[in-house]
């Protein structure tokens, strides 16, 4: 029977990782050292979450002990998929602290709403797990920072989401921009675009009996249950959500930031608007939102997203194009093409894989490579290509993005940290009002 979880549990949980009482460990080898496999339990597994499930249930030198969610309609569809794949059941709970407290558990992999992610990746690490969280890793800048020193701390492997970081073709495009390919780069123009209707107006209904409202919404400060937030549309609330800049912004200006070899901004300005459908649901963030990020090293980036079109205005659906002194870049999902400076194609690269045997992969290392990367770092055959001190600086992007269009000002930023500089409030916006007594400590 699951425990219920309240306010008290989740102060005594922190109280006692804090004094160091639960294990915790300080190199990524696993933490049960009598598996064979290293044992994970994923949380939030409505929609990411399931496809993360059948990823690393999939992997043969890793199993899913536990899967996780505050609704229950979802547990057995994702136990049947590891199921399938692992040949063993994976247990079916309502409450991460219960997997966090399975010492033989080596893993937490998060996939809930984004209130929730640095909050149980803190917990989890606390708890002397490894942890893959999903994109983006914060709610708010501040708690990216707080997701550095629990890395750093606590010592486990900690990776984001964003599978770009282990695409094959994109580790070769990025390698070939920084031997100099298209000369010295200055400029990344980053683009989403995807088809998305209104939600309507929410309506205060009575809590479903499957669902446990109360941890679903953890460290956000409380709301009545209304018909159109879970699943999936809390992405569009600031009390949960982080827009567009965050939810697929993150993957690409990740990318643009890499290609560009940059960590901070200087100054940040961005305008946007519900401009599609204006006045017709309750959907707080932006529907048509430009980013531009200027860096110290004389580089910018700038995102462009179109929440209500499924085509940009640019190649594709989604995107980044790179300017160097000796030509451009255009980079898709899984593909790239070189220019020279007269716009004459260079080079198609398309679908690379680690080797050409490789049928490990249904699509070109879309996933499944940043997965392996996981375990991999945790079996201490390989770094994390995603750790903490990486993705923090990409998700800072979009957040000092929102932070800009919010407050709609120019934001100066320190270039060695990215922090706020000279305006109030915009400051304010870098942490977030907790729930009293859910509020995380690394
Ligand atoms: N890397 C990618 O390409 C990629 C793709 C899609 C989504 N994502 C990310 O994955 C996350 C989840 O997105 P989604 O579309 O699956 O959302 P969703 O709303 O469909 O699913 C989230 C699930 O988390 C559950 N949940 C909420 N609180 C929980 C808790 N305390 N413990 C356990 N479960 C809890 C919810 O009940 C729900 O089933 C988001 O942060 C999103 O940005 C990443």
């Amino acid at each position: 029977m699951d425990r219920k979880i309240n306010r008290r549990d989740f102060n005594k949980l922190s109280a006692l990782t804090g004094l160091g009482l639960v294990a915790g460990g300080s190199s990524a080898i696993m933490a049960s050292s009598a598996n064979s496999k290293v044992v994970l339990a994923v949380a939030g597994i409505h929609s990411r979450g399931l496809d993360l499930t059948q990823k690393f249930s999939g992997l043969n030198n890793c199993s899913i002990k536990y899967v996780i969610d505050v609704d229950n309609r979802y547990l057995p569809k994702a136990a049947d998929a590891a199921e399938e794949n692992q040949g063993k059941r994976p247990l079916e709970i309502k409450d991460f602290r219960k997997a966090l407290d399975d010492k033989n558990v080596d893993g937490l992999i998060i996939a809930t709403p984004e209130q929730w992610h640095a909050p149980m990746a803190i917990e989890a690490v606390k708890a002397g797990k490894h942890v893959y969280v999903e994109k983006p890793c914060s709610h708010n800048p501040a708690e990216g920072e707080m997701l550095i020193k629990a890395e750093k701390k606590y010592g486990k492997v900690m990776q984001m989401g964003n599978q770009r970081r282990s695409f094959k073709v994109v580790e070769q495009m990025i390698r070939e921009i920084h031997e100099g390919l298209i000369g010295d780069v200055y400029f990344a123009r980053a683009w989403y675009a995807r088809k998305r209707g209104p939600i309507g107006m929410g309506k205060v209904v009575p809590v479903p009996d499957y669902l446990d409202w109360d941890l679903w919404q953890g460290p956000a400060p409380r709301t009545d249950y209304r018909d159109n937030i879970h699943p999936y549309n809390w992405h569009w609330f600031w009390n949960w959500g982080t827009g567009e800049a965050l939810n697929n912004g993150t993957h690409e200006l990740d990318v643009a930031r890499w290609g560009l070899e940059v960590d901070y901004p200087s100054r940040v300005t961005s305008l946007g608007g519900r401009f599609h459908y204006p006045d017709q649901d309750d959907w707080e963030f932006f529907d048509t939102q430009n980013i531009t990020l200027e860096f110290p090293e004389k580089k910018m980036i700038t995102w462009e997203a179109l929440s209500g079109l499924s085509v940009s205005t640019c190649s594709g659906d989604r995107g980044v194009m790179f300017c160097g002194t000796k030509g451009r870049i255009e980079y898709l999902s899984s593909s790239y093409k070189v220019f020279d400076l007269d716009g004459e194609l260079i080079s198609d690269v398309t679908g690379l894989r680690k080797s050409a045997d490789d049928t490990n992969t249904s699509d070109p290392g879309l996933n499944d490579y940043h997965a392996e990367n996981f375990i991999d770092a945790i079996l201490g055959k390989d770094t994390i290509n995603s750790p903490m001190t990486e993705g923090h600086k990409s998700v800072l992007l979009g957040h000092l993005g929102n932070i800009a269009a919010k407050t709609g000002t120019l934001l100066n930023c320190n270039p060695k940290n990215g922090h706020i500089i000279g305006n109030p409030e915009a400051e304010k916006m870098w942490s977030r009002e907790y729930e009293p007594g859910w509020e995380p400590k690394v």
